[in-house]
């Protein structure tokens, strides 16, 4: 009953730390990924990663700010496997700086993005899910669209969080309009995870120490056990929660 196994899968941002985990893990579990990135994926780490799977992946390599981009994923998809039962928007970008220092270009990309995309992949795909009265849909916001962390002095994250409260807004606007066809919509919002988004603060030493200070559990999370989450809002386990927006922080907002 709990299970991916055949499902189709549409997985955004799947070149990236937590993306290709993802891919990786419903993969491995039996489902019919449709892995989709902005940047190339080299064909030996997709075949050493999806190595023994049930089915071979769909990758798409693609732009998902631009309308046209998203419209072409859906007709592969489509071509492919006929359906979608589960989206995981899981694309993302971060800038860190000061607050007088962003630009409109900056404002723009992140926004573009990290909500924009969001929304009209969500938009696109809840179509087709519709037609089956079934769908999961599961979008990677962060704890930084809750509250959000001036790196220990040093920056603003003011638009990646701006971004995220906003991903958590789409996420109840999208549960609402969808709960009639029977397709939930959640968010998980990750507190820092080992990937190379934030491989530069986990190397600075005086930011490393700040969140380490701030977490209760002591560490960076591992791409699986954001994964576990998405999983679980991903299949009949979670058949009765939508809108909601699950936190996996570490503890960092219990204090
Ligand atoms: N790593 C963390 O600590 C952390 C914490 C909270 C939330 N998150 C969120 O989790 C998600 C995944 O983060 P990650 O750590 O794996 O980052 P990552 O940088 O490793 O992966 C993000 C992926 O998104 C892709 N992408 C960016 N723009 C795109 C576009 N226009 N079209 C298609 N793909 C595009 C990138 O190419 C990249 O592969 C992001 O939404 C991020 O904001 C990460």
């Amino acid at each position: 009953m709990y299970s991916v196994e055949d499902k189709i899968a549409i997985i955004t941002g799947a070149a990236g730390g937590i993306g290709l985990d993802l891919a990786k893990t419903f993969a491995q579990l039996g489902a019919k990924v449709v892995a989709i990135d902005a940047k190339e994926q080299d064909s030996e780490t997709v075949k050493s990663v999806f190595a023994g799977a049930k089915y071979q992946p769909l990758i798409i390599t693609a732009d998902l700010t631009k309308l046209e981009e998203i419209e072409r994923t859906i007709a592969l998809t489509e071509a492919q496997w006929h359906r979608t039962d589960i989206l995981i928007n899981c694309l993302g970008v971060n800038t860190r700086k000061p607050i007088e220092d962003y630009t409109p270009e900056e404002w723009d990309k992140i926004l573009d993005v990290n909500l924009k995309s969001v929304f009209f992949m969500t938009q696109k795909v809840s179509e087709r899910m519709k037609i089956n009265a079934s769908g999961k849909i599961v979008n990677i916001s962060s704890m930084m669209g809750i509250i959000t962390w001036d790196g220990a002095g040093k920056f603003s994250l003011a638009p990646y969080s701006a971004s995220k409260a906003g991903l958590i807004s789409l996420t109840k606007s999208f549960a609402l309009a969808l709960a009639p066809y029977n397709i939930t919509v959640n968010a998980v919002c990750p507190g820092f995870v080992d990937t190379p988004l934030v491989a530069a603060v986990k190397n600075d030493p005086i930011l490393f120490e700040d969140i380490i200070c701030r977490t209760p559990l002591k560490r960076f999370a591992a791409t699986s056990e954001i994964v576990a989450p998405v999983l679980f809002l991903s299949t009949a386990a979670s058949s009765y929660i939508t809108g909601h927006a699950l936190l996996v922080d570490g503890g960092w907002n219990v204090q």
